[in-house]
Order: structure tokens, then C-alpha cells, then sequence
């Protein structure tokens, strides 16, 4: 193999997706096809109307309508795509096991275990395969072990790591822009020659000097330890944030003079409702079910302590919203602004509205959902997935609403759970007017000017701040 010219992408998520459309637009040589089961997502990216892609993100669309059907295409093709390209890309979902060992914090590898099964059967030339989904370590030795032996005798496996590092709502930009790459292989030399061909892919867009080759365990590892680390920054923060609600700090004025310490720096320090995202909490737990595993007990007591300041965080929150409001929301109508996990993605997954909503349910609260972005099938399937109560009652009692203003008419309180800009564009003066008084907003993301708006006359919470 002497350079890359068919790719297959198992997995058309939010990671496949984005990335192998950047892949596509860089590389023109290359034929690049992202293949999934899911036929309603493969119709979805292949749908004539760029609006209808099953992923938004900023600047995406544009890519998929240069490159698709030129050297970007979207199948459910999977055997024959698979057999047809020189590397493979997993990309498939890896969440956290719901069952057996490991449960609630181990990573469940079913999808990936069946790719390395499919790669194994339907491969008749050598391949490199990538992992690109986020594993625990060692799971590269684990889809050598299926490959190696259930694979067709003379075909070659090289097998890769190669994290992905992109954040929702910016992955398009993150990839064109990455801080780094990471390519984690053997050190044999068919292994190096692997390496050698995937770096070559992204020098197509990327300085040499930020592609690092590593060993496969030292990768996977990383990205477990990077995510850790953002994450443990925003639990800090968030710790303090209560601290600060305590006492008469301010937490925006503490994250400032704590960030331009250079050594400390200023990103990853927001207080907030708490983090979401499927990348995160997955990530410590992962981290956390392998400390323990190998024995090391502080090591896993001590990420896991990161879970639990999020968890607090977002409980703490939801609390705040009941005992603000006279300790009873029974019947109030409550409007959660923001179902994302984030601004600019409709990804919702472990978003901390999810928990919110479900606690102010919990007190029989009058909860109606707006977000720009998620449709209303997601934030029911969202909430039935909790399992609190019947499909029924969450109808009953929570709303999504397209129009957010009407949205407000008749409300006790608005709750920012999503930092969204166009929630900084709302006419407020309107909003005060229809809300019944006193009228409340708890802003659990610090984007409103909290000044303005106690001036317009509402009764305002900005996590971190006291009253
Ligand atoms: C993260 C990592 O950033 C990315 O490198 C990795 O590949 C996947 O996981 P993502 O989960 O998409 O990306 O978004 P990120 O921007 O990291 O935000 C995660 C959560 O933390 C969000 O809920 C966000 O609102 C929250 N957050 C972030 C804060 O509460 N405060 C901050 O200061 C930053
Ligand atoms: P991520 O955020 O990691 O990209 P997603 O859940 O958005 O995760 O995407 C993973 C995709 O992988 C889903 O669309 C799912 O249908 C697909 N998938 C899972 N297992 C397989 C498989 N064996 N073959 C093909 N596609 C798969």
C-alpha cells in the first residue's frame, strides 16, 4: 500500500459524520464513504434538502454539499464498503454498560466487537483499521485478538488508534484546526508504515509537527485524560461556584483572576448548570471502572469525585428553582430555555436539562420546553429513557413549545440551561410582561446581564452569585 485511496467509516454519528466530511473536502483523492445500519440517518445525510442532515453543526452543511457524491458518499452498503477501502475507520457509539460487570461505569463494546467481527468476515485485502470512537484502553488489542483470528489467512490487519478530540458545536473548525493528532500503533515496522499512512492524511490540511505518533495504550489513553481533565476543570469551578453563592464572591470574577495565571489559563472554567455531553461523564467512568480494575482505588475514587461534583451541581440547580420559589412549584409553569447539551449542536445526550426537568416534574412543576435546535421527539425520548414515569405523563406534564416568547406567557419562572446566543437577543421587557410577578429567572449558564434584567424587575439567580 503505498497511499490511501478508499476509505470506509463504520458509524455515521456525530464523530463519522463531521470527520469524514473534512477528510472528504481535504483530500479529493481519497473516496471516502461513511457507512451505518441505521438506514433513516444514511437517507437523512444523503437527503437533497442540506437542512435535514441528522447532525447540525456550524459550517457542515456546506461541506457535504461540495463533497457528497463527488468523493464524500453515505451508504448502508456496509460489507461492500468495508471490502472495498484501505483503511477503516470505527466510529460507532460506545456508551456505558447498562448491565452485568462494569455496570454504570464499564464501556459497553458490543458495536465495536461487531465491526471487528464484520471487518473480519468481509475482508479479502489487507486493511488498516482505525478506532476512532472513544474506548477504554486496551480495546485495540482486543479487535487485533477478533481480527487476527477470525479473519481470512493471508489478509493483514494493522490495527490504530486515533482519537478524536473535536467538541460538539465547533467540531467542524476542530478539525480543521486541531491543537494536535493523535495516531497511536505498534512499533513494528508494518505498524510504523500504518502510522505513516494515516499521518499522511491529515498533512494534507495539518503541520506535520502537530500529528504525534505514539503507542496504541499511551492513545487511547489520552483522550480518556484529556476529557477527564476538561471535565475535572468545570467540576472545580462549579465547586466554587457554590462556595461563591455562600459567601459574597463572584464566580465569573474568581474564574478571571484564577485564569490569567498562564499557568492555569482561562478556558474550561464557565460555572455552570453542570457539563453534558456523551464524552465526559463516559470518560471518567470509564477512566474510573479501569483504575479499579488494575486495584488502584485513590486513582478511581479520585476522578469519580468529578461525577459527583456534577451530579451535586446539577441537583443543586434544580433545588435552588424549588426552595427560590417558595419551596412548592406543584402547578407552576416553569420554561426551561435550552435542551441541548450545549449551544450550536442538537445533541442531548447526558444534557443537564434532562436532570432538571425531570426534578421539577418530580414536584409536579408545569415544565415547557424550548430549544432552538431539538426536536420535540428527542426531549420525550429524553425523558421517558429516565424511566420516572409513563410516557403518558410526560406529555402531560412538560410541553415543547416552537415559539419562545408565548412560551412565557402566564410563567413563574425561566431556567437558561443552554447557552444558546439568540436567548441574549429576546426582548426580556416582553417576557416580564406575560410572566406572572414576582417573576424568576435562574440562568444556569451566566449569559444574561443579570443588571438589565434585575432593572427590567425580575427576581434573578446567576449560578455562582449570591442574590
Ligand atoms: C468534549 C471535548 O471537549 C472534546 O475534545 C472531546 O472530543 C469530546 O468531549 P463536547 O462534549 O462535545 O467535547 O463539548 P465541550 O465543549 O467539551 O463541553 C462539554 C460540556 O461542558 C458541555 O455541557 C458544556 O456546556 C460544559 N462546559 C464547558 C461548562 O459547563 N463550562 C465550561 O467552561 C466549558
Ligand atoms: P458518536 O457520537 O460516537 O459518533 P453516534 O451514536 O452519534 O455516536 O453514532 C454512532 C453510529 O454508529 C450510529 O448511527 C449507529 O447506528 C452506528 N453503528 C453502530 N453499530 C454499527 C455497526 N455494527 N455497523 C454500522 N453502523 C453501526
Amino acid at each position: 500500500m503505498k497511499k490511501i485511496s478508499s476509505i470506509c467509516c463504520i458509524g455515521a454519528g456525530y464523530v463519522g459524520g463531521p470527520t469524514m466530511s473534512v477528510i472528504a473536502k481535504k483530500c479529493p483523492h481519497i473516496k471516502v464513504t461513511v457507512v451505518d445500519i441505521n438506514q433513516k440517518r444514511i437517507d437523512a445525510w444523503n437527503d437533497d434538502n442540506l437542512d435535514n442532515l441528522p447532525i447540525y453543526e456550524p459550517g457542515l452543511k456546506e461541506i457535504v454539499a461540495e463533497t457528497r457524491g463527488v468523493n464524500l458518499f453515505f451508504s448502508t452498503k456496509v460489507d461492500e464498503s468495508i471490502a472495498e477501502a484501505e483503511m477503516v475507520f470505527i466510529s460507532v457509539n460506545t456508551p456505558t454498560k447498562t448491565f452485568g460487570k462494569g455496570k454504570g461505569q464499564a464501556a459497553d463494546l458490543k458495536y465495536v466487537e461487531l465491526c471487528a467481527r464484520n471487518i473480519a468476515k468481509v475482508a479479502k485485502t489487507d486493511k488498516i483499521v482505525v478506532e476512532k470512537s472513544t474506548l477504554p484502553v486496551r480495546t485495540a488489542q482486543a479487535i487485533k485478538n477478533i481480527l487476527d483470528n477470525t479473519g481470512n489467512e493471508g489478509v493483514n490487519f494493522e490495527i490504530l488508534s486515533n482519537p478524536e478530540f473535536l467538541a460538539e458545536g465547533t467540531a467542524i473548525q476542530d478539525l480543521l484546526h486541531a491543537d494536535r493528532v493523535l495516531i497511536g500503533g505498534e512499533e513494528s515496522p508494518s505498524g510504523q508504515k500504518a502510522k505513516d499512512l494515516l499521518s499522511e492524511i491529515y498533512q494534507n490540511w495539518l503541520p506535520k509537527d502537530r500529528i504525534l505518533q505514539t503507542n496504541v495504550w499511551s492513545s487511547e489513553l489520552s483522550k480518556l485524560v484529556a476529557n477527564a481533565f476538561l471535565a475535572q476543570r468545570i467540576s472545580s469551578i462549579n465547586s466554587m461556584s457554590a462556595l461563591c453563592e455562600a459567601t459574597n464572591a463572584n464566580i465569573a470574577e474568581v474564574s478571571r483572576a484564577i485564569g490569567m495565571d498562564s499557568r492555569i489559563g482561562s478556558k474550561f472554567l464557565n460555572a455552570s448548570v453542570g457539563f453534558g455531553g456523551s464524552c465526559f461523564q463516559k470518560d471518567i467512568l470509564n477512566l474510573v471502572y479501569i483504575s479499579k480494575s488494575y486495584g488502584l482505588q485513590e486513582v478511581s475514587d479520585y476522578w469519580e469525585q468529578v461525577i459527583i461534583m456534577n451530579d451535586y451541581q446539577k441537583r443543586r440547580f434544580a433545588d435552588n428553582i424549588i426552595s427560590t420559589l417558595y419551596n412548592t412549584v406543584s402547578g407552576k409553569k416553569i420554561v426551561l430555555y435550552g435542551w441541548a447539551f450545549k449551544k450550536d449542536t442538537n445533541d442531548t445526550r447526558e444534557s443537564a436539562a434532562i436532570y432538571i426537568a425531570d426534578a421539577l416534574l418530580n414536584e409536579q412543576a408545569e415544565v415547557v420546553v424550548y430549544d432552538p435546535k431539538v426536536p420535540e421527539e428527542k426531549i420525550y425520548a429524553d425523558l421517558d429513557a429516565l424511566n420516572t414515569r409513563s410516557e403518558e405523563e410526560n406529555r402531560k406534564n412538560l410541553t415543547v413549545v416552537k415559539n419562545p416568547l408565548e412560551a412565557s406567557k402566564n410563567a413563574h419562572a425561566v431556567a437558561i440551561l443552554t447557552e444558546w446566543d439568540e436567548f441574549k437577543t429576546y426582548d426580556w421587557k416582553e417576557i416580564y410582561q406575560q410572566m406572572i410577578k414576582p417573576a424568576f429567572i435562574f440562568d444556569g449558564r451566566r449569559i444574561l446581564d443579570k443588571q438589565e434584567l434585575q432593572g427590567i424587575g425580575f427576581k434573578m439567580y446567576s449560578i455562582g452569585e449570591m442574590d
